[in-house]
């Protein structure tokens, strides 16, 4: 089949125009006219293209699995892989069916996103860290060595690594090093290249898991190629990655995934044949101008070259006058209208896309040039130096298996030191947990999360000012 075709969006798009009168799922029976306030803002092509799984093609026997498939396998061509799943469930579920029939040990950064330890969970494997890393001057995680993955492996028997390429902050390994030496080691070598899915259409730009010979590969196309919210792709580079990865999806998807998510995905690919290379090239443009650009603003910095490594993600500070990344996130919502993709401590992250435009980024310089010129009042004398630095790994008492099967019970952060978590915690974003089931709480744990509190930094499994433990402590 050749790239100018979409399958199953054709398909789907042709069961709607012949009107076929529908006595099958789902109840809102394909009406654009049932519910006039989500019509309104949605449109009604939202409940005319979502059957559940009739498609009008009859070579293919109105089953859409074949027409899945076909688009698969063009989604594999375009982006240089053997095999190509569609997720309705996000990077998250890719990492969770690569993962699943893994054994032993699965060796990840501890700057891995909670879906790789919840993939390591559910398969009952356990997680050997590569311990976090950070620039010392932009506070932001810097990626693994091979080094480090050798330290972390040596008398170990590795079923996997998983390696996240680029980070949130756009940073990447030699990642071809590391997953030489993952093979040598005889495990798998998975790519957790949810923010890198535009890597395929620049030659600017990095290069992808696949081309680094990864085994297994997932992408957010949503995050960065511009298909909807949870709809991702799983590229494998053999048969056997695909056969374990698709008996996991079996196991672990919907049997109702959404007609539109995956049709949707199959246009996008097509317009990516068409015009990836063109509509990365221009987001990268934009990128670069609007780096240029903050660089000459008095007092703005932008993360240097050698760390900039996707520039896409636009990473900057104002540190210097005063403001923490997370006010500055603030401001821009507030009084610019503007929402940036991540701060933390020092820096946001203003994420261009192949959505963007030279209007909207100009918007966004604009409004970073006016708050540079107020800082004066709002921010003050550049920030101190970090205060709090990233706790040291916990200890671990129980495995994250098993500690999600104890009984638990909520106590103040303060009181939680010396207890064992019965969850995660995990600042959102960057979605890189600080503490995971089964770790024992540390003094530095809690100093970090009330520090993270005290900034305002969104947290994931406090409720309030209370952490999950286990009730019988004697694990520890
Ligand atoms: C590095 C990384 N991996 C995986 C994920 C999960 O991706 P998804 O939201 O597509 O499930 C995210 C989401 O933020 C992420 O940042």
């Amino acid at each position: 089949m050749l790239q100018s075709a979409a399958p199953l969006w054709e398909a789907l798009c042709s069961y709607k125009d012949k009107g076929v009168l529908p006595f099958h799922t789902p109840g809102h029976k394909l009406r654009g006219d049932l519910f006039p306030r989500l019509i309104e803002e949605l449109g009604p092509g939202v409940f005319q293209l979502d059957p559940s799984d009739e498609v009008e093609d009859t070579t293919i026997n109105h089953d859409f699995h074949r027409a899945l498939e076909a688009a698969q396998q063009l989604a594999a061509q375009l982006f240089g892989a053997a095999y190509t799943l569609f997720l309705v469930n996000g990077t998250t579920s890719g990492l969770h069916y690569l993962l699943h029939f893994m054994e032993g040990a699965v060796a990840i950064p501890r700057f891995s996103h909670q879906a790789v330890y919840t993939g390591a969970m559910l398969s009952g494997s356990e997680c050997l860290y590569i311990p976090a890393q950070f620039d010392p001057e932009w506070q932001i995680p810097l990626p693994p060595t091979v080094e480090a993955l050798r330290r972390v492996a040596v008398g170990q028997s590795l079923s996997a690594a998983v390696f996240t390429h680029p980070t949130y902050y756009g940073t990447c390994a030699q990642l071809e090093e590391l997953i030489a030496e993952v093979h040598r080691l005889g495990a798998y070598a998975f790519v957790d290249e949810a923010h890198g899915g535009h890597f395929r259409f620049s030659l600017n730009l990095p290069s992808t898991g696949l081309e680094a010979q990864a085994d297994g590969v997932v992408q957010s196309t949503h995050k960065n190629l511009g298909s909807l919210t949870q709809t991702s792709m799983l590229h494998s580079a053999s048969g056997e990655v695909y056969d374990l990865a698709s008996r996991a999806r079996q196991i672990l998807e919907t049997t109702s995934p959404s007609l539109v998510f995956l049709a949707v995905l199959d246009e996008v690919r097509r317009t990516l044949h068409e015009r990836g290379q063109e509509l990365v090239s221009n987001a990268l443009e934009l990128a670069r101008s609007v780096s240029a650009r903050l660089e000459s603003v008095p007092g703005v910095l932008v993360l240097p070259d050698h760390l900039r490594h996707d520039p896409t993600k636009v990473v900057f500070s104002l540190r210097e006058l005063g403001l923490t990344g997370i006010q500055l996130e603030g401001l821009l919502r507030r009084d610019y209208n503007i929402q940036v993709e991540l701060s933390d401590y020092y820096n946001v992250i203003a994420l261009i896309t192949l959505g963007d435009t030279e209007e909207r980024v100009n918007r966004l310089c604009s409004a970073v040039e006016d708050l540079a010129r107020r800082a004066r009042h709002l921010g003050g004398p550049p920030l101190p130096v970090h205060q709090v630095s990233y706790p040291p790994l916990p200890k671990q008492a129980l495995s994250m298996r098993d500690a999600v099967r104890r009984q638990w019970e909520a106590v103040p952060l303060k009181a939680a030191q010396g207890r064992v978590s019965a969850a995660f915690v995990t600042p959102y974003p960057p979605g890189v947990p600080l503490l995971v089931p089964g770790e024992v709480v540390s003094r530095e744990v809690v100093e970090y999360l009330q520090w993270c509190l005290g900034l305002g930094w969104p947290i994931r499994g406090l409720d309030g000012l209370t952490v999950s433990v286990i009730k019988d402590n004697a694990v520890c």
